[in-house]
């Protein structure tokens, strides 16, 4: 098939303006389908005749040799583009045969475009990974992410226990003196807590706290009944470290100070918090003792919750755990604060955090908790 030769524009041809601005006029060939004639403006001097078939296959010749994005872009404007000669002649179709002739030169054009450009997205991406030097099917790099200390995460969850029955958590100083850590808590001089081979002293009057309860008095110190409150912190004692010592170590005190308050109320905080904490079996008992802040004074135990009580290790096959000391508030404590024992009454107890972390997590060192070894830690 031999395209039409090129000849001159017909003058008549109308319309003003650029030479760009004259419409090219596209004609079906009647004797020979795929081919037709392009009038152009007078001033470029010629018209072109476009063998459609050959713009057809020159374009998808030029599409699929393409290797880029790029080129194919300029293959696209090249063939389909605003100014390219099936656009030009699209605008000037007047009959239905050309018409549907060069549309289906631009919509077969277009699908190859389409495909071509799918197969180089493809291509280029597969070219992306092969030169990186990463796999990306490996996975990712880890992200260490850090916990909190077994001990703060049992600290929280005693206070989030007593804070659901209504308690306050209060904080007191490490450093205090003899009134808050001993007279007031009517520890009197003779006692072997007093003596600076079992704490540490930093002058006559100031220490640091051998254990909780001087928050019982600055609790009361700074205000009025009723309190129900905790006070996790950190207590000393001059103590060498071994399995079971260690010179600094984690209590939580508790103090209840309302009208009415008997040892009852002191069994019910006790049981709900360590049911709460050991389970819904747990079984509380209370046998007498002495402190000298409570009259009467009591330790507590809890029925073992390794064993439910049959008998092990841990329990020493009593099936009871010991767990701290507690008793009704020494009316002299309250008047050493100021308050009326006559209308005041209250309860206290007081018990280590170390204890219920080795218990329930059957650690047998004291010193594990503070050796820093994250194979240890990391387990909690
Ligand atoms: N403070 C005591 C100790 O460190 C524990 C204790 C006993 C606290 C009886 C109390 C209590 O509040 O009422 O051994």
């Amino acid at each position: 098939m031999v395209p039409w030769p090129r000849r001159a524009a017909p003058s008549s041809l109308p319309g003003p303006g650029s030479p760009e601005a004259w419409a090219r006029r596209a004609t079906a060939s009647q004797t020979e389908p795929g081919l037709l004639r392009l009038d152009v403006p007078p001033e470029q001097g010629e018209s072109a005749t476009v063998n459609w078939q050959d713009y057809e296959s020159e374009g998808v010749q030029a599409i699929a040799g393409s290797a880029t994005a790029e080129e194919l872009d300029a293959a696209r404007v090249q063939y389909l583009g605003r100014k390219g000669d099936l656009a030009q002649a699209l605008r000037g179709v007047r009959d239905r045969e050309s018409g549907m002739l060069l549309n289906g030169v631009r919509s077969r054009l277009e699908a190859a475009i389409a495909e071509r450009r799918e197969a180089i997205e493809r291509e280029e991406l597969e070219t992306l990974y092969a030169d990186r030097s990463f796999d990306v099917t490996l996975p990712g790099e880890e992200f260490r992410r850090g916990r909190l200390h077994l001990l703060t995460q049992i600290k929280r969850e005693i206070e989030d226990i007593f804070l659901g029955m209504g308690y306050e958590v209060y904080e007191g100083d490490e450093v205090t003196d003899t009134w808050h850590n001993f007279d007031a808590l009517t520890t009197d001089h003779g006692h072997p807590s007093r003596s600076p081979s079992d704490t540490f002293y930093f002058s006559d009057d100031v220490l640091l706290r051998t254990h909780t309860s001087p928050d019982q008095i600055r609790l009361m110190e700074s205000r009025q009944p009723p309190i129900y409150a905790i006070s996790p912190g950190r207590v000393y004692r001059r103590d060498t470290p071994d399995a079971t010592h260690s010179p600094t170590f984690l209590q939580v005190e508790s103090l209840v100070v309302d009208r009415g308050i008997t040892l009852a109320d002191l069994k019910g905080a006790v049981l709900h918090f360590f049911r709460q904490l050991f389970g819904p079996q747990r079984e509380v008992r209370m046998r007498t003792s002495y402190f000298p802040f409570t009259e009467p004074s009591v330790e507590f135990d809890v029925t073992c919750f390794l064993c439910n009580s049959e008998g092990c290790p841990v329990c020493k096959y009593s099936g009871w755990i010991e767990m701290g000391g507690a008793g009704w508030v020494d009316p002299e404590v309250f008047r050493n604060v100021g308050y009326d024992p006559e209308v005041w009454a209250g309860f206290a107890f007081g018990l280590g955090i170390e204890r219920i972390a080795m218990l329930r997590h059957g650690l047998p060192d004291l010193r594990l908790f503070w050796d820093n070894d994250l194979r240890v830690l990391s387990q909690f």
